[in-house]
C-alpha cells in the first residue's frame, strides 16, 4: 500500500467523510468547506484517489497554531500514517515561522489519544505548572 501525503487537496467531502468515521458529527458540509478555506495547511493521505486520513494546521501563522482534526480511517490506522501528517503538520510550522521566534503549538486531544501526541513532542495539561485547556461550544 502507497500513501501519499498530499497538501492543500482536502474536499469538504472527504473531510465529512473521515469525521464521520470518527464518529464526529454536527457539521454541515458549507461550514467544513468554508473553515477549510481559512486553515492555513491541510494535509491528505491518500491511497490512490481515495482519502484515508487528514490533518490540517490553524492559527495566526506567526505566535500560534493549532492541530485539528487528526484523523485516520479505522482500517489504515497502526500503519504510520497518523504520525507521518503529523510531522508534516509540524515541518510545516518550522520551515514557515519566523526565524527566531517563540510559537506555540496547540491541539485538544481526543480521549485516550494523548499518547500519540506525547509520542510527537507534545505535554498534556494540566500538569504541575499549567492549567487545563478549556472548551465552549455554542450550537444551534
Ligand atoms: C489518533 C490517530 C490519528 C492515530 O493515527 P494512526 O495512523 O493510527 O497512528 P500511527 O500508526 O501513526 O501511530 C504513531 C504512534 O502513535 C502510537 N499511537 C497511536 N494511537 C495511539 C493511542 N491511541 N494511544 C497511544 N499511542 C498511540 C502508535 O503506537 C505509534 O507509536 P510508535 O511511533 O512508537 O510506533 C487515529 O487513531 C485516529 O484517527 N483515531 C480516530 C480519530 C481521533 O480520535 N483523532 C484524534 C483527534 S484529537
Amino acid at each position: 500500500m502507497a500513501v501519499e501525503l498530499k497538501d492543500n487537496e482536502l474536499t469538504a467531502k472527504a473531510f465529512l467523510a473521515l469525521r464521520e468515521s470518527a464518529g464526529w458529527g454536527g457539521a454541515s458540509e458549507e461550514q467544513i468547506e468554508k473553515g477549510l478555506k481559512n486553515s492555513i495547511l491541510t494535509v491528505a493521505a491518500k491511497d490512490g484517489e481515495n482519502v484515508v486520513g487528514m490533518g490540517r494546521l490553524i492559527g495566526d501563522r506567526y505566535s500560534i497554531w493549532y492541530v485539528q482534526d487528526v484523523i485516520v480511517l479505522p482500517e489504515y490506522q497502526g500503519k504510520g500514517i497518523g504520525k507521518a501528517i503529523m510531522k508534516r503538520l509540524l515541518s510545516y510550522v518550522d520551515e514557515n515561522r519566523l526565524p527566531g521566534t517563540v510559537v506555540t503549538i496547540g491541539l485538544m486531544a481526543a480521549r485516550g489519544k494523548e499518547a500519540f501526541y506525547e509520542g510527537l513532542g507534545f505535554r498534556v495539561r494540566p500538569n504541575e505548572n499549567e492549567g487545563a485547556g478549556m472548551v465552549m461550544i455554542l450550537r444551534g
